[in-house]
């Protein structure tokens, strides 16, 4: 699993990487710009609002929103992806944290229209994730959604299928979604699943 100082030796070629990989259409990004655009257009149906992205990186998504306005905050932990966003959004509240210990004490008092987060889940494991989702929604407004993009699958037949046709790339550090154990571990929640790729999808959580 990359550490922060991984993320910041490949902070400057992130996008030319993650862009190789989507054009290609292969594991792990196919599908990275139409998942992307899917969160986008969902958030575009409220004109405005106070928006979270946790694990932001080079902030492809979350430029767009901040040039729409919308109230940008974020969570990151490698100090150069940090240093990108910032040139990119000089106004939004950028915080160095590791998400693997919940949320940054400067955001306790915070609440949240969207959260979103795209690509960076998958370094929390499943139990790491159910307990972060459900402190993710105690930060959400009424009426809020939390959409979060990555490599992920309806099901471990689907993961597992789809790691023997990468077996030479796949990444065994990296833990993706399984949508069938998030909806078994939050039942008390409104979740929904939209496929994106044959390796990437959507959740949905809506308050
Ligand atoms: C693959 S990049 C995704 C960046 C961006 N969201 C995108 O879709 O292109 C993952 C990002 O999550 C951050 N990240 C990974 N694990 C993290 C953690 N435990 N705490 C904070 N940030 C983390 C990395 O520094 C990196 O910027």
């Amino acid at each position: 699993m990359l550490n922060n100082k991984g993320f910041d030796m490949w902070a400057n070629d992130y996008d030319k990487s993650v862009g190789l990989s989507y054009e290609n259409n292969v594991y792990p990004f196919a599908g990275y710009k139409d998942l992307l655009n899917t969160i986008y257009n969902n958030i575009r149906t409220k004109d405005t609002g106070k928006i979270l992205d946790i694990g932001f990186g080079t902030a492809t998504l979350t430029k767009k929103l901040y040039d729409d306005n919308y109230d940008i905050f974020g969570v990151d932990f490698s100090k150069e992806m940090i240093n990108i966003a910032k040139q990119k959004m000089p106004n939004a509240s950028l915080f160095c944290y590791d998400f693997s210990n919940g949320l940054p004490k400067n955001l306790k008092n915070e609440k949240f229209d969207f959260i979103i987060s795209t690509y960076a889940i998958h370094h929390l494991t499943d139990i790491q994730k159910i307990y972060f989702f459900k402190l993710l929604y105690k930060t959400l407004n009424n009426n809020g959604k939390i959409l979060i993009g990555d490599v992920a699958f309806y099901t471990k037949k689907e993961l597992d299928k789809c790691r023997q046709d990468n077996i030479d790339y796949w990444d065994n550090d990296e833990i993706y979604i399984i949508f069938d154990f998030l909806k078994q571990n939050l039942k008390e929640f409104n979740i929904s699943f939209t496929p994106i790729s044959f390796c990437s999808g959507i959740v949905c959580i809506e308050k």
